[in-house]
Formats: structure tokens, C-alpha cells, sequence
């Protein structure tokens, strides 16, 4: 049967580590001169990005390549997407060349799922599917956070973890809440009315608080994941205007000194500096932004090893 990595919703305690650790072994590998390894060697890998991406696209592209694997990217605007074929047909003629692994970016929420139920040879890796999920990102942020509280003699349980900013829209913040629910971490969710709904800790089966003031939602965080407005995903004015929303809800380093001292900050990029976070945040000393980046190769080459190994490759270790 062939496995996909559809959401982190669903995923133990155990899966979460499982990848964190195979990732943790491929760090070491882009530190190297000679930055690859024979793991996926013969393996095809295709990227079909129905929406814009920089970090995410670049970042899988570059994992396939270190693990010698064939890679190619479809993007919607030069394939026969333009021309109106549906996601089904797009996929199902990708599959027809036999790729081990399809990774699917798309605007529609439950995309790859839909993708995987007609594939009977590819894995999917959902890349971001609408509003829903986007694991990977949520993986390379948790092994972010754990190569930070190492260095301090902590792990990633028993922290405590706030989102500020358009949580509704968010892909980012919904992996990464069902991450720290399964890791037994507190959550926190910030922002106004609108972009952060009093009955959204319903969306989590409870578990987490809502706040709508920026500094009672930050004191005492230990993490603090700054969001970007999702103005694509807004059909509608969820805030009056930036300049109003930045005024009570950007993440200043003012705030943090005072109500979180000891917080680390991530943001998953794209940034708006000055609307969901401050350029003394961003590129301060509790900014963890370029490491998340720097640890999105690992993570990417961790879930297409664990998606795509052959048996030889797993019986001789993670990293040839
Ligand atoms: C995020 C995304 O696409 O969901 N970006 C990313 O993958 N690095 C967040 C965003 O676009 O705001």
C-alpha cells in the first residue's frame, strides 16, 4: 500500500518524531561539500504547484535532488491547467509516467486528499491545500523549535505556543496546532474577532485558548508564531485596514521584551515586516525565521525518504 503525507491532523506523538528524527539525520547531509546521497537514486518525484511558492517549491526540489532522485515541477500557469483540465486529469496524466511521489500544492482545501484517493501507485505530500494543512511546514517549524530547546537542555513538550494574526486562513497554524496538541503543548490562538473566531477552539476539539488582545495573548509565551495575512483567501474585509490591524496586532519587540523575555519567534514566510511582525523581530536574536528555511530541506528529505525508500535503502540506514 502506498503512503501519503496528507495533514499532521491524525498523526501520534510517535509519527511527529519519527520524521523529526529521520530530518535531524539529513541536516547533516546539506552541511556537507558534496551535498548529496544515493538514497533515492532511480526514485521520480513530480511537484504540481496550482499556487505560487518560493521556499516550499525550491526547498522539496532541492530535497529530491539530494537524495538523487529525478525531479520535475509542473506549475499551473505553464501546464494544461491553463487550458482547463481538472485536478483529477492533471493527476491521473502525471501518474501515467509513474512518479513515486506527487507533491500538490493547490487553493482548494482537501486537494491532495481528493489527489490520493485516485492514485494507486504515487504517494502524495500535501504541499498546502487551501486553508487546511501544510505538514511540512509544521515538521521544519517543530524541528526548528527542538534544535533551539536542546541547546537549552529542553525538548519540544510542555511549551507553550501562541498564533498571532489571520489563525482562520492559516494552513501553517492549523498543522502546527494539531502538532503541538499531540506533542501535550499549551496553544494559544491571537488575533481579532474575525480572523480568530470565539468558536474556532472547537475546530482543535478544545484544548485550545483564544485571545483577542495582543499582550494578554503573548504573556509568558514560550514560542510565538507571527502569521501573514491571507488576503488571498479573503473574499471579504476580516479587518478594516493594515495600518489598523498592524497598530494592534504586529509583533514588536517592545511587547516581547516585557510579556514573553525568553520567546523565540517564527514566521513561515512570506513576511509583511511592519504589518504581522516588526523588521527588530524578524531579524533580532529570538528570530528563528532563516533556520526554518535552512531546515526545510531536511524535513522534505526526510518525508520523501520515509515516503519513497526502497527496501534496500531502509535496511542500510537513513543516510548512504
Ligand atoms: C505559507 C503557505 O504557503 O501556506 N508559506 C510557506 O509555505 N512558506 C504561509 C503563507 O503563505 O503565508
Amino acid at each position: 500500500m502506498v503512503d501519503h503525507l496528507l495533514g499532521i491532523e491524525g498523526l501520534s506523538k510517535t509519527d511527529i518524531y519519527r520524521y523529526l528524527d529521520a530530518a535531524h539525520s539529513f541536516v547533516e547531509v546539506s552541511e556537507r561539500d558534496i551535498k548529496k546521497v544515493p538514497t533515492l537514486r532511480g526514485k521520480t518525484i513530480v511537484h504540481v504547484f496550482f499556487e505560487p511558492s518560493t521556499r516550499t517549491l525550491a526547498s522539496f526540489d532541492i530535497a529530491g535532488k539530494r537524495l538523487s532522485a529525478d525531479t520535475i515541477n509542473v506549475s499551473a500557469s505553464s501546464s494544461s491547467v491553463k487550458k482547463g483540465e481538472t485536478l483529477l486529469d492533471t493527476v491521473r496524466t502525471l501518474e501515467s509516467m509513474n512518479p513515486d511521489v506527487l507533491v500538490i500544492r493547490h487553493s482548494e482545501s482537501g486537494a491532495a486528499r481528493f489527489a490520493s484517493q485516485y492514485l494507486t501507485r504515487s504517494s502524495v505530500v500535501n504541499a498546502g491545500d487551501g486553508s487546511h494543512e501544510h505538514p511540512t511546514q509544521a515538521l521544519l517549524d517543530l524541528l526548528t523549535l527542538r534544535q533551539h530547546f536542546s541547546s537549552m537542555k529542553r525538548g519540544i513538550e510542555g511549551l507553550k505556543v501562541g498564533f498571532v494574526g489571520d489563525v482562520r486562513h492559516s494552513r501553517v497554524a492549523r498543522s502546527n496546532v494539531w502538532a503541538h496538541l499531540a506533542l501535550g503543548n499549551e496553544v494559544r490562538l491571537i488575533g481579532p474577532t474575525t480572523l480568530v473566531p470565539s468558536d474556532f477552539a472547537g475546530v482543535f476539539g478544545g484544548g485550545v485558548t483564544i485571545e483577542h488582545d495582543l499582550a494578554a495573548g503573548l504573556k509568558g509565551l514560550d514560542v510565538v508564531v507571527c502569521l501573514r495575512m491571507q488576503l488571498e483567501r479573503q473574499d471579504e474585509h476580516f479587518v478594516p485596514n493594515l495600518d489598523e490591524y498592524s497598530k494592534e496586532y504586529c509583533v514588536s519587540e517592545r511587547l516581547l521584551k516585557d510579556l514573553a523575555p525568553s520567546s523565540v519567534v517564527l514566521h513561515p514566510g512570506p513576511m509583511n515586516r511592519g504589518t504581522e511582525i516588526s523588521g527588530e523581530v524578524a531579524d533580532g536574536p529570538r528570530s528563528l525565521i532563516r533556520r526554518q528555511v535552512n531546515n526545510g530541506v531536511a524535513v522534505r528529505m526526510a518525508v520523501l525518504y520515509l515516503l519513497a525508500r526502497t527496501v534496500e535503502s531502509h535496511e542500510t540506514g537513513v543516510v548512504a
